[in-house]
């Protein structure tokens, strides 16, 4: 938590990673999920200065998304360098190189994240500026959600990725909700339909389209973003393949064909699989997962993006390393969800038996401690 604070800069950005020089920038799916932790932690107010950084970066971005808007009415085809971008720099400016900056689930998770913060804040009007940059967001969605993008990894651009279609549902029914439109809320449905369509085959939920491997961010489609019910049968199968393929000593790779720096294991996943675990009362295994991100931090507090692809495939890890240097050593999002997942187990403390505090375990007070320090 400490280390979030530190370094959301004075814009309300967050850095992806103070010390990886590709990552110097703020992602809206980092930054939205970052937030939301933030929130459930009791820091409101930082995530607030998130989100109307968040405004302001897309009210920058509105003439992008005029422009796509304006392209679709005129029957032209989807121009993927000119879509808003999927990072801004950290004062909120579009930055005009060719990273893959068609990932429309990034908005979809803001819109998301900021109907969260709403809610835990008792807000009921949206401030002029948000409300503006909602509006942009909510029309560039239910344009564009369900177009063939860029994934949540960043790395095939020419597929309908299900993840993203998660996270597209989740922006929509939010915006539905703080706009007051059915409309969007109609749209929202449709792309559920369409991740319960193409998104479903053969009883589980393939990664895109044009991949049926599973994939790590599948796991939100039922946690925390409700397309659909944990215990649907073709969650649970997906979530059996997502252990018997991903699953690296104890923490959670991104998916079978991942080779970026040895495609090791993720906190961000593997707290997500934690999450799940929650929402099926499996404490014990949601438990392990925790223990497994805790044994990541470093001594200084630091938690990196990913573990253990160096051993298990070293040439894709050297060439990365030489590539870019090592991997991210401390990830804000790794931290965000690190801190989700341990307010998710803080809440299943044992219930009050006769009007008096339950006990706690001492290994929560232990974690409580953990928690604020990191
Ligand atoms: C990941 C993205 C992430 C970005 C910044 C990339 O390597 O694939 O999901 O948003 O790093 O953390």
């Amino acid at each position: 938590m400490e280390r979030i604070l530190r370094f959301q800069h004075d814009s309300g950005a967050f850095v992806a990673s103070p010390d990886f020089a590709q990552y110097n920038f703020c992602w809206l799916r980092d930054g939205s999920f970052t937030a939301y932790a933030l929130d459930r932690a009791g820091h409101a107010e930082a995530a607030g200065r998130f989100h109307n950084w968040c405004a302001s970066s897309i009210d920058r971005a509105t003439p992008l998304i005029a422009a796509a808007l304006d392209r679709l009415s005129a029957g032209l085809d989807v121009d993927p360098g000119a879509m808003p971008p999927a990072r801004f720099s950290l004062e909120g400016a579009v930055v005009d190189d060719d990273w893959p900056n068609f990932q429309v689930d990034g908005y979809g998770t803001w819109l998301w994240s900021l109907y969260q913060h709403l809610q835990v804040t008792g807000t009921l009007a949206l401030s002029p500026g948000l409300a503006a940059a909602v509006k942009a967001t909510a029309s560039y969605l239910a344009a564009f959600g369900m177009s063939p993008c860029f994934d949540v990894w960043e790395e095939d651009g020419r597929s309908v990725h299900t993840a993203t279609l998660g996270c597209v549902y989740a922006g929509l029914r939010s915006a539905a909700v703080m706009l007051g439109d059915d409309a969007l809320a109609g749209q929202a449905e449709v792309v559920r339909a369409s991740v319960l369509g193409q998104g479903r085959r053969d009883g589980y939920f393939r990664k895109s389209d044009h991949n049926e491997d599973v994939d790590g961010a599948l796991l939100w489609l039922g946690v925390p973003f409700g397309v659909v019910d944990v215990h649907e049968p073709a969650f649970a199968e997906t979530v059996t393949r997502i252990m018997a393929e991903l699953d690296l000593a104890g923490g959670l790779r991104r998916n079978p064909a991942d080779t970026y720096y040895g495609g090791g294991a993720w906190p961000v996943l593997t707290a997500s699989l934690g999450w799940y675990y929650v929402s099926i009362d499996d404490i014990g295994a949601a438990d392990r997962c925790l223990s497994w991100i805790e044994a990541r931090f470093d001594e200084e507090g630091r938690l990196g993006e990913q573990f253990g692809g160096e051993a298990r495939d070293p040439r894709s890890y050297a060439a990365w390393a030489q590539r870019w240097g090592p991997p991210a050593a401390d990830l804000l999002w790794s931290h965000a969800m690190y801190i989700v997942l341990a307010t998710e187990l803080f809440a299943r403390r044992p219930p009050l038996v006769d009007g008096a505090p339950g006990p706690v375990p001492p290994v929560s007070n232990d974690r409580r401690q953990t928690m604020d320090n990191k």
